[in-house]
This record gives structure tokens, sequence and C-alpha cells, in this order.
């Protein structure tokens, strides 16, 4: 009967104290926070990594878009792969070898200028048509790029698209040279950002990205701008969205 007594006094002194909230804190992430950043995957978010096509389709006629598609499995795979064995390649190095690997596959000669050509794409690479608007109705909030690419890559990709005024920092995973969805990649952004994993919102079209993102501690938005099916993984995006214009009226606290 004491000792009920005791824990029951206890358990109210926790409650007043804090305890509380932080339980329920923890039970919904965001429930009682504010978003204070907005953080966004790269390629396939920002910028379009298809890009390529018509260059590829100049270069082997027929072929421009399946050679892209390729290039691109290829080289998330090879983040995936290389992120699993522990050894480490730039993300500029992973998507050359994939560019070697698409042209093989597909019997395509590559030669040193054609490969120079297509892995040109990657420093003046488009954005997707909405980004500058959607980036322009989010400047209430902090936002920041946290992407695979290389820091060199980023900012010639944020320069030819033209979204360098929108962020406040360009992150890249070549700091802890790994890969997403290691947990240490979203770590780096609540480090260089200074804001808790649950104060930020992180935005991908990239499905396992969002699930790594999620499984993480942060709140997601899917931009699933081709009707995807999204992975069973266990873990859901908080927000999906059809285009990035429509964050802003997803995002929480809104
Ligand atoms: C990036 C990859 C996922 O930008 O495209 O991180």
């Amino acid at each position: 009967m004491k000792s009920k007594l005791v824990l029951g006094l206890a358990v109210l002194v926790w409650i007043s104290w804090g305890g509380g909230s932080l339980l329920r804190a923890q039970q919904q992430p965001n429930a009682n926070r504010t978003v204070q950043a907005v953080v966004f995957d790269a390629y396939g978010t920002l910028f379009n990594p298809h890009t390529v096509v018509p260059i590829s389709e100049d270069l082997f006629p027929g072929r421009g878009s399946e050679l892209s598609n390729i290039w691109r499995a290829k080289q998330l795979e090879y983040t995936w792969l290389r992120g699993l064995m522990g050894q480490y390649e730039d993300f500029w190095q992973v998507t050359e070898s994939a560019l070697v690997y698409a042209c093989k596959t597909l019997q395509l000669q590559c030669g040193p200028s054609t490969h120079e050509r297509m892995m040109e794409s990657y420093l003046k690479i488009d954005p997707y048509p909405e980004v500058r608007q959607a980036l322009g109705n989010l400047s209430g909030y902090r936002l920041a790029i946290l992407s695979n690419g290389t820091p060199d890559m980023l900012q010639a990709g944020v320069e030819s698209s033209g979204l360098d005024g929108f962020l406040s920092q360009i992150i890249s995973v070549d700091e802890v040279k790994t890969f997403k969805p290691n947990p240490r990649v979203y770590q780096l952004a609540v480090e260089k950002l200074g804001v808790e994993k649950d104060e930020i919102a992180f935005i991908s079209s990239n499905a396992w990205d969002i699930i790594g993102a999620k499984a993480f501690g942060f709140w997601t938005c899917w931009v699933n701008r081709s009707g995807a099916t999204m992975d069973e993984l266990g873990f859901r995006p908080d927000a999906t969205v059809s285009s990035l214009a429509d964050v802003v009226n997803v995002l929480p606290g809104r």
C-alpha cells in the first residue's frame, strides 16, 4: 500500500515536471514541435536526373531513355552496395561507374568524349518545373539540401538550376563517407542545422529515402510525381503530394 502511494506520488511529480509531455512527444513526433527546417533530397526531387535524355538520344537515337534509366538505377544500386560494403567512393565516381555499366549493358560505344558529355549533364542539371516557385513559397523556413551528391556536383546543380538564393545550407554525404539511407547521413543534417530531429521536415521523391528518413525520426513528405507505389518496409510518409508545390500546404503546424 505504502509502495503504491510512493509510486503514485513519483508519477505525479514526473508529470508535473514535464515527463508527460516528453512521453507524448515521443509517441507523436512533431506533435509539440514546429518545423524549423525543411530539408530536400536533390536528385529526383529538386534536380531531374533524366536531364541527360536529349543528349543521350542525340548520341544514341532511340536508346536515350533506356540508357538514362539504367544509368540512374545502377547509380543508386552502387550507393547502397558501397554503403553496405563500407567501400565509399564519392557520388561522382559512383555515377561514372554506373554510366560505364549502362553503356556496356546496352552495348553502346561510349568513348571518352561521350562519357564526358553525359557526365557533364550532372553539372548542368535541370530543376523540375515547379521547384523555384515551391521553394519561394517556403521562404519562411530554413531550407537545405541533404544529398548523396558531392559538394561540387551539388553546388553546380544549385547554380545551373537557379536555386542558390533559396537555400541556407547544402549538405553532402561526403562529410560522413557513406550514403543514404544510413542514419549517419540524416544525423548529419541535425548537426549541421543545429535543430532537433523532430523539427526537420524531410522532402524526397525517392520512396527508399523517405523510408530511411522516417526510420531515423524526421517528419517526412513524399513527392510522388509519377504515381509510384510506396515500398513495403514498415514505414510510411507523414504526407504524400504529387508536386513539390503542395509541400507548403501539408507541413505540420500549418
Ligand atoms: C540524392 C539521391 C538520393 O540526391 O538522389 O541524395
